[in-house]
């Protein structure tokens, strides 16, 4: 009988296992009125004190940053380090460089390849072709442009198919049947569009080198 709590009508209970019901009753409902468990109350005034430092802190006085400003300001540095990146290898690249090293370094070429593979085939076909082979000789045509068919829509220099890769399909064109390429630059750094070019150049022998391998 003693582990029953006591009932009283009182303003609160006033300790562990008492319960108090306010006076009221309404369709035969009444209503607890208990003293609030401390763990509870220490996580609502933790609250209130919280919200007001933070308030103050990142809105008032600019002591905190809120995270979108971090990450704005994070982003900057990365785009001032990558374009950083883009000139220096800018100052060393031009059309001759990719004709005489790039072109026929076996191990660029051979990096160019995976990349293509990984992420160019799904509009450029894994003969460069734009084609895809349904694999009953039915050949699908992909919205990118053939790179084997000795047209270069954006220029038949090496630096000009760097550019393109880099940056993407330019503002003013309004790409290949509504299809625009995207801004490679955003996601590869420098030297990785100088493997891709090289490798799309080694599947041109002919037209850069002269020659068949
Ligand atoms: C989502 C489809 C898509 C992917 C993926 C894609 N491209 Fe393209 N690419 C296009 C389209 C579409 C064009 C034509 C753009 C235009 O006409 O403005 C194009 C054009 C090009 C050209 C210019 C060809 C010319 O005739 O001047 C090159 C070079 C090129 N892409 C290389 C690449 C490389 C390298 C990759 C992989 C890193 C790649 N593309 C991935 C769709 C794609």
């Amino acid at each position: 009988m003693s582990s029953e709590p006591e009932i009283k009508v009182a303003n609160y209970a006033d300790g562990k296992n008492k319960i108090v019901v306010r006076p009221h009753e309404y369709d035969g409902i009444q209503e607890y009125d208990q003293t609030l468990p401390n763990w509870w109350l220490f996580i609502f005034f933790a609250a209130l004190v919280f919200f007001p430092v933070c308030w103050l802190g990142y809105y008032q006085f600019g002591l905190m940053r809120p995270d979108g400003e971090v990450i704005d300001a994070k982003m900057a540095e990365i785009q001032k380090a990558k374009a950083k990146e883009l000139d220096a290898m800018l100052a060393k690249l031009d059309n001759s460089v990719f004709l005489t090293k790039w072109g026929k370094d076996e191990e660029v070429i051979a990096n160019g390849r995976e990349l293509y593979m990984a992420n160019c085939t799904a509009c450029h076909g894994q003969k460069l072709d734009a084609k895809m082979d349904l694999g009953n000789g039915q050949m699908v045509p992909l919205p990118g442009l053939s790179l084997v068919d000795g047209e270069w829509k954006y220029g038949k220099e090496p630096m000009d198919s760097f550019k393109l890769i880099n940056l993407g399909t330019p503002p003013d064109s309004t790409g290949h049947n509504g299809a625009r390429m995207e801004a490679w630059g955003q996601k590869l750094p420098p030297m990785k569009i100088v493997e891709l070019v090289a490798f799309i150049m080694s599947e041109n022998q002919k037209e850069f080198f002269g020659s068949e391998k």
